[in-house]
């Protein structure tokens, strides 16, 4: 903690990878010795994002969270280019594997990678009304530390705040006790409606981490809520 601050905010900042078109960094940013600045206030004045302009788009957005290497972010990509796209990853060899995988898609698509962490992005740089679909596909499970696990009531009221009227949350893991607690979790929240117990792969779209767990003889969990903008 600083001295004489009884809380404090660091400052952060979204640029583009200067190496990769696919590939935006979402981080807090450093003075010229890598220290981390400190916001002047607290909440940090943070504009929300400027998505047409990101996206070359006014379409309503969907976000993938927790893409890992981007397979199912790239094969959407290809079966929908003309909306845009969102995969965050905070692991960085991972988010610039993926951002090179949706340079491969064959068409011209509207989909990004953004390095960092979703908790943050969303809460601090995302417009209200801007979603249509969210995406989270077998996030870690953290067994020993659920503190940990991407699903928290924090995000969740995210993305109630981010959701459009129809916004849908496709949901997946193999863990089936963090498949309860999100059910638990999801099933007590206002806002959100069990529409799908037993889904399918989006489309059709198996992710990495499922063929594995697939391969590997382990159940798929998979549901669709309805996401009521609040
Ligand atoms: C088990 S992998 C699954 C990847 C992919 N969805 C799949 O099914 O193949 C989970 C990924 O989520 C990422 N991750 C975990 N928490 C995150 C967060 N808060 N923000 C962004 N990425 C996160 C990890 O770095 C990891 O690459």
């Amino acid at each position: 903690m600083p001295p004489g601050l009884p809380h404090y905010e660091l400052l952060r900042e979204f640029r583009h990878d200067p190496d990769h078109h696919d590939l935006w960094h979402y981080a807090v940013q450093l003075d010229d010795n890598y220290v981390p600045k400190l916001a002047e206030s607290s909440p940090p004045p943070l504009q929300p994002l400027d998505l047409a302009a990101l996206f070359g788009s006014t379409d309503a957005l969907e976000i993938e969270i927790c893409t890992g290497k981007g397979r199912f972010l790239a094969e959407y990509a290809a079966l929908h280019p003309d909306r845009p796209l969102l995969g965050v990853e905070w692991t960085r060899p991972v988010a610039w594997y993926a951002a090179q995988r949706l340079a491969k898609v064959k068409v011209p698509h509207h989909a990004h990678i953004l390095w960092g962490d979703a908790q943050f992005l969303l809460r601090d740089r995302m417009p209200a009304a801007c979603c249509k679909a969210f995406h989270i596909y077998f996030p870690d499970p953290w067994p020993k530390h659920r503190q940990r696990r991407v699903l928290q009531p924090d995000l969740l009221k995210q993305m109630r705040r981010l959701a459009l009227d129809g916004c849908v949350f496709h949901w997946g893991t193999d863990h089936s006790e963090y498949n309860q607690d999100a059910m638990q979790l999801l099933g007590g929240t206002e806002g959100f409606r069990l529409l799908d117990p037993a889904a399918g792969p989006t489309e059709g779209i198996r992710t990495s981490f499922e063929t594995k767990y697939i391969q590997e003889g382990r159940d798929i969990f998979r549901s669709i809520w309805a996401v009521e903008p609040g």
